[in-house]
């Protein structure tokens, strides 16, 4: 039953998680090149970090990956991808990080 519940939340979670309008996407994109997640991130091929779409298929069946990738865009991440750290970021705001992170989550290969 629990288990029941956990898979209902969590597929509510992906259809709200995968929202984001077209105009959201747009300054996302431009948050990140002005930011340089793009110099070591691409939409769909690993470049220092992994592609976004790769991020994106590795935690679609999770509803917690918002604030967990915030987290990782915030503070570092290491050991999730592959042996090279990501650095924080920790000038961004929390508006933004949530930005960022719910961009990735919804980008496609
Ligand atoms: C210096 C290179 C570099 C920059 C700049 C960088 N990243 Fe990363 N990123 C990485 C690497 C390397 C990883 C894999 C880390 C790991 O294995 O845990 C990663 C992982 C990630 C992940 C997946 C984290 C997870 O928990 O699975 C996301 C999302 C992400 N980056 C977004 C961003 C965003 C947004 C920015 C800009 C604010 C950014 N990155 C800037 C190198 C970078």
């Amino acid at each position: 039953m629990r288990y029941l519940i956990l898979s209902l939340l969590l597929l509510s979670g992906l259809a709200q998680a995968a929202e984001i309008t077209a105009a959201e996407q747009a300054s996302a994109k431009e948050l990140a090149q002005a930011t340089g997640c793009l110099s070591c991130h691409s939409l769909s091929e690993k470049i220092v970090g992994p592609a976004y779409a790769n991020v994106a298929e590795k935690y679609k069946a999770d509803p917690d990956a918002a604030s967990g990738l915030v987290q990782s865009i915030q503070y570092g991440s290491k050991g999730k991808w592959g042996r090279i750290p990501m650095p924080a970021h920790s000038q961004l705001s929390a508006d933004e990080l949530k930005l960022l992170a719910n961009w990735v989550l919804s980008i496609k290969k």
